[in-house]
């Protein structure tokens, strides 16, 4: 049974770019609730445990150092099928193959720094949002 939350980050690269709002309004007209929301930065020491699963990877080191190098808008969002219908709203990795109209078609600048996340799993969403979110920070 596919769950109906999911959890995103807007990127330093799009929060940088004053991407903020448009994301958001992407995100609303394509049915996602917001169900907890916030602005912070990440330190390295955080980023690095957040994205652990990519530890063995060539672009580990560049991905922690982007991800810490300012703010970052995490929500977590509710819909039905709230994890595979937020990743093809946001499109494929490499914004030079996302579909166009998707978040990343239309505001990432590269592989690397491509403007959102989204989870990849119910089980990866409940963890990500506990990462960043208390108990008292969830509405809905
Ligand atoms: P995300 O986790 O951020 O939603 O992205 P994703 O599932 O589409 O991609 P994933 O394979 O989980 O990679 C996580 C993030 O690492 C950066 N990356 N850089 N330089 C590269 O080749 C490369 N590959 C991945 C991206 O920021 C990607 O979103
Ligand atoms: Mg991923």
């Amino acid at each position: 049974m596919s769950g109906n939350r999911t959890f995103t980050m807007i990127k330093p690269d799009a929060v940088g770019a004053g991407h903020i709002g448009a994301i958001l309004n992407d995100i609303a007209a394509a049915g996602f609730k917001i169900v907890a929301m916030k602005m912070t930065q990440l330190t390295s020491a955080k980023a690095g445990e957040f994205y652990a699963v990519h530890k063995e990877r060539p672009f580990y080191g560049e991905l922690v150092e982007f991800m810490s190098s300012g703010p970052i808008v995490a929500a977590i969002l509710e819909k039905e099928n709230a994890v595979a219908d937020f990743r093809t709203l946001i499109g494929a990795t490499n914004p030079a193959d996302a579909a166009p109209g998707t978040i990343r078609a239309k505001y990432a600048k590269s592989v690397g720094e491509n403007a959102v996340h989204g989870s990849d799993s119910d089980d990866n969403a409940a963890i990500e949002g506990a990462f960043h979110f208390g108990g008292t920070e969830v509405f809905g």
